[in-house]
């Protein structure tokens, strides 16, 4: 490859990116952990409390809590499946994560239906979505009363403001904290670290097992690595 292939390659790679970064807010990082159950249930207790009025995630099930996140059936049953079949009944424990919203009224009040959001974090990614919740501020000419920094003019109240509080922007151009909410910012920002971390969970379920798998697939080759070299010793002892 000459130089002026090399530097034209570079070129290229930098412009794009620098273009890439003025168009789209800096994403935030979260720290995703599939290994940590008490926060994928606290983030599941946090969805069911607060989204899955809207949100539905079609492509799971409940039963799968039971031996993902180590919450029992009663405990799902009971805290985690607010909805009926239409007969009345409970819905069972092997149902999707549906909702029953009507598309035709909530498109009404909020002009479009919530999406599901079973894939977002693999769509979007865990640091969209992070950023996502801790980017709404006021702004009273939106129909919801709030804005969000990364999804400009969004149709999403912000549902959790009884816990971050309400941030508006001062006369210098600064964003404060108008009203205060039941957590602090970094207890906030747990909580939503928390409900990241389970969204990510129902995006890729298989993850986990993938995560169990690969730390015996680890002791595995160290093992194999202890006798290869005792198989090394033990041949060349003979030749030399
Ligand atoms: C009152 C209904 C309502 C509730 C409750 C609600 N949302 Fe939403 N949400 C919406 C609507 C409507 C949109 C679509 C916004 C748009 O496209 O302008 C949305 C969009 C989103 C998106 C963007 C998805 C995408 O790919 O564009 C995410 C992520 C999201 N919501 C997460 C949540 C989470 C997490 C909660 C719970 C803390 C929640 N929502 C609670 C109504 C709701």
């Amino acid at each position: 490859m000459n130089k002026a292939y090399i530097f034209f390659l570079l070129g290229f790679i930098f412009s794009s990116s620098v273009f890439a970064a003025s168009s789209s807010v800096e994403l935030k990082p979260v720290f995703i952990d599939l290994g940590n159950k008490a926060s994928l249930q606290r983030g599941a207790q946090i969805f069911f409390n607060n989204c899955s009025g809207c949100h539905t995630l079609q492509y799971h099930r409940y039963s799968k809590f039971v031996d993902d996140l180590s919450i029992s059936e009663a405990m799902v049953k009971s805290n985690l499946i607010l909805t009926t079949q239409k007969g009345g009944e409970p819905t069972k424990l092997g149902s999707t994560i549906t909702n029953s919203i009507n598309h035709d009224s909530i498109k009404e009040a909020f002009g479009v239906v919530p999406p599901d959001l079973t894939l977002t974090a693999r769509s979007r990614g865990p640091e969209w979505i992070y950023t996502f919740l801790t980017s709404f501020y006021e702004d009273n000419s939106r129909p919801m009363g709030v804005n969000n920094i990364l999804y400009p003019n969004v149709n999403m109240p912000h549902v959790l403001w009884y816990k971050e509080g309400l941030k508006t922007y001062d006369e210098n151009n600064q964003l404060i904290l108008k009203v205060n909410g039941q957590l602090s910012q970094k207890e906030y920002e747990q909580e939503i670290t928390d409900l990241v971390n389970f969204l990510t969970y129902v995006s890729e379920p298989a993850q986990l097992e993938r995560y169990s798998i690969g730390l015996w697939v680890m002791i595995f080759l160290v093992f194999f690595a202890f006798i290869t070299y005792l198989l090394k010793i033990e041949y060349w002892r003979d030749i030399k």
